[in-house]
């Protein structure tokens, strides 16, 4: 569902900066992740679900090769380039560089199409670990593989999108969050296996809400941390002789304990683990066994927590004032690339009002943050917005 006040204000901006309402707007969303944490760059399997919060760009074709973008979100700071595959990055504004570089990756493959003129905003909070900056990369490909007649898929846009990510704006990121964002559906989660690209549908238990918890401590991916834990895992990859650590087994990892560092070794425990709890965990939502899933949550966190070392004492905090409260009837995690971000709880819709009470009472007085809560639904993944009046 796209908010409709975001929708009219962003029509308005257009007019406001090119004299005429848009002709087309696009979407893509943001996601939450279920289950399946860093195992995407590990060629292994995530179960993440796209969320009702998206990027929406109005835009109106060009005939020649300019885009002319502005950023609402960004008091309406301005770019301007012309489409080739020799695309520099902006000077100063981290935001251009999602749409040069998109822009560019998608003209690398030597895929003809015209300029534009758009306005980009959204409702994806950033640096929360909800994939803002994929559901940007994914929304600028759906719009010129739709504008320019792309002979490439959806899940081309996703591939594009991650290699922009990769190599223009450098962060080293996996293929998750652009998949969920280009192909994600109604009501399901995505059981994603990373190294087929395959994925399943996973039916969302209707019982359950999903609450996304925002502990407002600030990340950021474009940083050393998140490299650095890749690098670990390929590093315990190449000591144990497989191309990745989905290869790997628990038993096998156990038995050549000895050939890793301690800390590399924790790595791998997380990967290695966290690929059959995800595994287990599309199962359990399946059976509506709310029982396992709990547990497969619960020692998702941990194993985040003490393994991976990439959740902080808030976040930590908020999942244990959840756990208290929804015990067997679902199940909490952080959820995201880590060091800040949000938790994601799965819970029943009697249960919500409590959590947001509890987290009210106790999150603020014990860290000083302040928590934002949203209720969100599993959602599709990006395309054109239907508009309701006549263009
Ligand atoms: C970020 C990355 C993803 C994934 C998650 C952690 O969101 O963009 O590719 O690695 O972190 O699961």
């Amino acid at each position: 569902m796209i908010n409709q006040t975001i929708l009219a204000s962003l029509e308005a901006n257009f007019v406001a900066h090119y004299g005429q309402k848009p002709k087309h707007v696009f979407q893509a969303p943001g996601r939450v992740n279920l289950i399946g944490e860093h195992t995407d760059y590990n060629d292994g399997f995530v179960l993440p679900c796209a969320i009702d919060y998206q990027t929406l760009i109005a835009v109106t074709p060009r005939t020649d090769k300019t885009v002319r973008v502005v950023a609402a979100d960004y008091a309406n700071e301005t770019d301007e380039f012309q489409i080739s595959a020799n695309i520099t990055h902006h000077p100063h504004q981290l935001w251009s560089n999602y749409v040069r570089g998109v822009t560019k990756h998608l003209a690398m493959q030597g895929l003809q199409f015209d300029g534009l003129d758009m306005v980009i905003t959204g409702n994806v909070p950033q640096g929360a670990g909800l994939s803002s900056s994929a559901s940007l990369e994914v929304a600028v490909g759906e719009m010129f593989r739709r504008l320019g007649q792309l002979p490439i898929s959806a899940q081309d846009v996703a591939l594009n999108g991650q290699e922009a990510e990769n190599q223009f704006v450098g962060c080293n990121c996996g293929i998750m969050d652009q998949m969920v964002s280009a192909c994600g559906e109604q009501n399901k989660a995505l059981l994603l296996d990373c190294r087929s690209l395959k994925s399943d549908l996973i039916s969302m238990p209707t019982d359950l809400s999903v609450m996304i918890i925002n502990s407002n401590v600030k990340r950021g991916l474009v940083d050393s941390e998140y490299n650095t834990r890749r690098e670990q895992c390929e590093e315990a990859a190449n000591i144990l002789g497989v191309k990745a650590l989905r290869d790997v087994s628990l038993e096998s990892l156990n038995q050549n304990k000895h050939l890793l560092s301690e800390v590399v070794y924790r790595r791998a425990h997380h990967i290695v683990s966290e690929n059959q709890r995800t595994l287990d965990a599309a199962q359990a939502l399946t059976q509506a066994d709310y029982v396992r899933l709990s547990k497969l949550m619960a020692a998702s966190h941990v194993s985040m927590r003490d393994d991976f070392e990439i959740t902080v004492k808030p976040i930590d905090y908020i999942v244990s004032i959840l756990n208290e409260l929804i015990g067997e009837r679902g199940g909490v995690r952080m959820t995201g690339g880590g060091f800040g971000g949000c938790v994601v709880a799965l819970l029943p819709a009697d249960l919500v009002e409590q959590a947001k009470t509890l987290l009210a009472q106790r999150y603020h007085a014990q860290t000083g943050y302040q928590e934002d809560v949203y209720i969100c639904t599993a959602s599709q993944g990006a395309g054109e917005v239907i508009l309701s009046r006549e263009i």
